[in-house]
């Protein structure tokens, strides 16, 4: 690791964004994030509302969804136990080797042009047994929490995309199998307090490649989705898991549910933390409209491709949703 952003305190010119890429003051928004309670009413209702969401915002959050609330707040704290480690333990685990199974990094971006204001420890975590060996041994009980949070989330990502599928009016496990068989992998994001966040963004706007990511984010405001052009705030809502739509789902569901854009942005006053756990294909999974939402008169917008190649356009293309899935649209006559 270079560097700790922490040590800044004044913003070095390559974190300064382009002016119309930073962040506004905005206007309380008059849209909310739609909070789905996954205990509280009957099945259909979830249903509806899980793919009323996708279909508007792409994005909602869940409460009662079956995680512990111990399970959350210790995943949260041993995160922020291993971001308050001496610099040099954290530091051992700095790779820029994409492949490792535990990897910290800081200052990703723009082509080296722009950086964000995040540190991030990305770790695959599930199948637990596949991953346990290699995350950090420090502090003494990360793997736990990891363990309990990994096998919680499991669940209730399984959970989510049965209830997806079901309104989609696809069979339940649709979604299992190859596509959502790449192992879960996590990002820890860690937005360092910024000199002036007026300036700096702690991840650029991107929309993220799979089916859905469920993002715990701690009591800190800092994720934006964009809707109409618009800035949204999902503001964090106590024990609540966020579930946003990624690409793979908008093209399995024809562009019925949205993939959303989103970005973080960063504060002047606290760090800001957030574990964000991406369900996706598994690279050699192939990717196409669902057979049954397509029909004579709503034609596949994309040709089957594979997950693979996908993935190598939205690393070229820096989560850029347009871009990396232009190869694969159905061009009109
Ligand atoms: C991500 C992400 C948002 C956040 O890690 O892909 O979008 O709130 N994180 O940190
Ligand atoms: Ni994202």
């Amino acid at each position: 690791m270079p560097v700790s952003l922490l040590e800044y305190d004044t913003v070095p010119e390559n974190y300064v964004f382009p002016p119309g890429e930073r962040q506004k003051k905005v206007k309380a928004s008059n849209k909310s994030i739609p909070v789905i309670d996954l205990a509280g009413q009957t099945h259909d209702e979830i249903v509806n509302q899980i793919l009323e969401a996708g279909k508007h915002l792409g994005i909602f959050q869940v409460v009662n969804h079956g995680m512990g609330s111990n399970v959350m707040s210790e995943m949260m704290r041993v995160s922020k136990e291993f971001f308050n480690l001496p610099f040099d333990e954290r530091a051992i685990h700095y790779s820029e080797d994409l492949y490792k199974p535990v990897r910290l990094f800081t200052s990703t971006g723009v082509h080296d042009i722009v950086h964000f204001w995040r540190d991030c420890l990305r770790m695959s975590i599930y199948p637990v047994e596949d991953f346990k060996q290699y995350w950090p041994e420090n502090p003494s009980n990360l793997k736990d929490a990891v363990e309990n949070y990994a096998r919680g989330l499991r669940n209730l990502s399984t959970t989510v995309l049965g209830l997806v599928a079901e309104g989609l009016g696809l069979h339940q496990n649709y979604f299992d199998g190859d596509l959502s068989g790449e192992p879960m992998a996590s990002h820890i994001n860690f937005y360092p307090p910024c000199p002036d966040p007026s300036l700096t963004l702690g991840l650029g706007k991107h929309c993220d490649p799979g089916l859905i990511t469920l993002l715990l984010q701690g009591n800190v405001s800092g994720l934006q989705i964009l809707h109409n052009d618009e800035w949204i705030a999902v503001d964090p809502v106590p024990d609540a898991i966020v579930v946003n739509y990624g690409h793979q789902m908008e093209i399995v569901s024809n562009g019925m549910l949205k993939g959303v854009n989103h970005r973080a942005i960063t504060n002047a006053e606290q760090s800001r933390m957030s574990i964000a756990t991406f369900i996706q294909p598994s690279k050699e999974g192939l990717i196409a409209p669902a057979e049954a939402l397509h029909s004579e008169k709503n034609q596949p917008i994309y040709k089957p491709f594979d997950y693979r190649e996908y993935f190598g356009n939205y690393v070229a293309n820096l989560g850029d949703k347009e871009k990396s899935a232009e190869p694969f649209l159905v061009k009109c006559a």
